[in-house]
């Protein structure tokens, strides 16, 4: 069976600073790119709750927080942890090769 997914560079570890975020737009993606304690997760960068921007949220141990209305997801998993946001945010399988951090798509 063929493997249709494609590994995209998204950036490099160090342009993510330690617990903080990074907004990335690649190819048709807009995505967040998460470090925390130097583990690095993908999520897309819009809210599924409205337009906020999740790598412009308040990031707390392994949660963001939408600084719209302040939902809450899990970055690892993009489940939701705190309403008002109901629908999971899609996250991207995320390895680290060297500097780059790359996803699957
Ligand atoms: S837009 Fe993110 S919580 Fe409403």
């Amino acid at each position: 069976m063929n493997d249709l997914r494609t590994r995209l560079r998204v950036c490099s570890t160090e342009d993510v600073d330690w617990d903080s975020a990074l907004r990335v737009e690649i190819e048709d993606l807009v995505l967040a790119v998460f470090n925390v304690n130097g583990m690095f997760y993908v999520t897309d960068d819009l809210c599924t709750h409205g337009p906020g921007s999740l790598s412009e949220g308040f990031l707390e141990g392994h949660e963001i927080e939408c600084d719209f209305h302040n939902g809450k997801f899990d970055v690892r998993t993009g489940q939701v942890t705190a309403p008002p946001c109901m629908v999971p945010v899609k996250t991207y399988n995320v390895t680290v090769e060297g500097t780059d951090v790359m996803i699957d798509v």
